[in-house]
């Protein structure tokens, strides 16, 4: 959940160089940020620490920006220490001459930071990062730069990704057992970065360390197994892709972007990837046993895909979230078949489930938005969603392309892809038609401003609207702090009912399929306590406050109609003043466990 970006070399703008990479880093985390710089010829790091949003740095305001070669810059998610700016990385040793970065959580740091203190090193943060620089400092009285670090990271416990920084000798060493990290460069200058973003402006020439490697950039690139040292031959990758550029256009922030963009990434994966589509439904069919696994929105997309697979294929999937499948996957074994959904491709939670799967013999595949990404590499059989960078944190076009090629893959399966296709194509019109309607806008502008005044919402829905009132309940919590709560119809008599009084909001999912009567005797008894219902469905309702018309396009309308609650999602934010792109506390890929 950091961003990380280092560079050394010919260049005389290293400042500017990592500075301009830690904004397109800035979604991994953006608590606070940082720069350690060398200017030429000097033996001594100098720093720029922030709290808050990445603008420009002190350092460019004066001679630094023309006379740094090297230089290493961190976007921060804060684990251990509070957001300030002694707490922002990078962290330096007692001399100065050592400069770190770090992108995971340390559980020993305690006991190293005690022995540190009794020799003698003094701390000014209180994050578990700055004993690195200082375990470094020690390990250098006794031996080489190198295998001084791989001496301080092979003391640490937990999953972590390291990048150090050595003014007197113009070398960088990064190690990592979690959280990616890619080198990449040649000829002079070397990079390294949490994300390839940062580093394709410069050089399509990386290489993708792998857990449990070692690499030192100075005069040459060189690879080394942790934790013993043994060179490895490094894979130099020619990366052929482009970073797409995300530019915010005409819209006021990005969340608002990708949820208008959805329509068109639906027709996309309708009309495009066919024999991708009959492929991965080929090696659904054949394994015994499928598991989605995914956090998050990406979750919520897994459980929707059950319901389809279920109700389309008559075939039985599971699913869990990512981080309980840990506990979850004994019964795993060579004919199983993972399915990470993610959109970032970098979330540990599914990272860590895919190594367990792997060490079954599993086979994985993966369903993600980010080429190059570490579970897009892992996988044995990919699918990309195309649906073009989600800058926002909160997810929606990622969301809506997942259930499309879960609607796909299930009528694929049954050898109906045709009818899927076209299913989402009229889907993509139904969203067109909700996303440029003034009068359905207007009137969930005016049910944001209501619900933007409550301090809960309870979403409720049945089968695959089940998943869906997951879905909204996190999409209103996370960008408007709002309790929200996602219930399956069935179990509000179950307990939850006693929440509900007077002026309670409650969104309710009825589209028009086996669950509507259901859900609709759900809606009355929420009303006849005195909530407020939201009905989102193809007609309106006695049991309805305020209806917002889905209209029916079979299992397309469990796509159509989250465009609904994101749209609310998004409105309530900007009620409550709120930043919808980048709400408190959060990061748009969650790295560290
Ligand atoms: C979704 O709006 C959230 N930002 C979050 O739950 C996200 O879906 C989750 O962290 C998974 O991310 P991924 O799809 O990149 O794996």
């Amino acid at each position: 959940m950091c961003g990380i970006f280092g560079y050394v070399g010919k260049r005389n703008n290293a400042s500017e160089i990592i500075f301009e990479g830690l904004k397109t880093l800035e979604y991994r985390g953006y608590d606070s940020w940082g720069i350690a710089v060398r200017i030429k010829n000097k033996k001594e790091f100098i720093l720029d620490k922030n709290t808050g949003k990445i603008t420009a740095p002190n350092l460019n305001k004066n001679k630094f920006k023309k006379n740094s070669d090297f230089a290493i810059g961190h976007t921060r998610w804060a684990t251990h220490g509070r957001v300030t700016v002694k707490n922002a990385h990078p962290h330096l040793d007692c001399t100065k001459k050592i400069a770190v970065v770090h992108n995971g959580i340390i559980e020993n740091y305690e006991v190293l930071k005690k022995d540190l203190i009794k020799k003698g090193h003094s701390f000014l943060s209180e994050t578990d990062t700055e004993v690195i620089p200082h375990l470094i400092e020690e390990n250098l009285k006794i031996e080489g730069f190198a295998s001084s670090v791989r001496d301080a990271f092979n003391l640490l416990k937990g999953f972590n990704a390291i990048v150090v920084s050595f003014a007197p000798s113009s070398e960088i060493v990064a190690c990592k057992t979690g959280s990616p990290l890619i080198a990449g460069g040649g000829d002079g200058e070397f990079f390294i970065a949490s994300d390839i973003s940062a580093i394709l402006p410069y050089t399509k020439k990386v290489v993708f360390l792998k857990d449990n490697e070692m690499v030192i950039l100075g005069k040459k690139l060189q690879i080394f197994s942790l934790p013993k040292g043994i060179k490895i031959k490094p894979k130099i990758e020619k990366i052929e892709f482009k970073v797409e550029e995300a530019s915010i256009g005409k819209y006021k922030h990005f969340m608002l972007k990708e949820i208008y963009e959805q329509p068109k990434v639906i027709v996309n994966l309708a009309q495009n990837y066919t024999s991708e589509i009959k492929f991965l439904s080929g090696v659904i069919e054949n394994a015994k046993g499928t598991f989605l696994i995914g956090a998050g929105t990406a979750y919520n997309a897994c459980l929707a895909g059950v319901y389809f697979f279920s109700k389309i294929s008559h075939k039985h999937v599971n699913t869990a979230f990512a981080s309980e499948f840990n506990y979850l996957e004994d019964f795993l074994n060579k004919n199983s078949l993972v399915m990470a959904l993610s959109q970032s491709g970098e979330t540990i939670d599914v990272i860590e489930s895919l190594n367990r799967a792997r060490n079954k013999k599993s086979k994985i595949a993966a369903i993600t938005n980010v080429l190059g990404s570490s579970i897009y590499r892992m996988a044995n059989y990919k699918f990309l969603l195309n649906a073009g960078p989600e800058r926002a944190v909160a997810s929606t076009k990622a969301y809506a392309a997942k259930l499309s090629v879960l609607l796909l893959l299930s009528y694929s399966i049954i050898g109906k892809t045709e009818k899927a296709k076209k299913m989402l194509l009229d889907t993509a019109k139904e969203m067109e038609r909700i996303l440029n309607d003034n009068k359905s806008k207007k009137k969930i502008k005016e049910i944001a401003r209501l619900m933007s005044l409550n301090s809960h919402i309870f979403v409720i829905g049945r089968g695959v609207s089940y998943s869906a009132s997951l879905e909204a309940a996190l999409k209103i919590k996370e960008v408007s702090y709002i309790h929200t709560e996602g219930l399956a119809g069935g179990e509000l008599k179950h307990g939850p009912i006693a929440l509900i009084s007077r002026g309670t909001p409650c969104l309710v999912f009825a589209p028009k399929d086996e669950t509507y009567d259901s859900i609709i005797s759900n809606a009355t008894e929420v009303r006849a306590r005195g909530g407020v219902i939201i009905g989102i469905s193809p007609q309106n309702s006695s049991a309805f406050d305020y209806w917002i018309e889905v209209r029916e396009i079979e299992e397309g309308s469990y796509i159509a109609q989250i465009v609904v609650v994101q749209l609310l999602a998004y409105y309530i934010a900007l009620y409550k003043k709120l930043d919808p792109d980048k709400p408190r506390n959060l990061a748009k890929s969650v790295t560290v466990k």
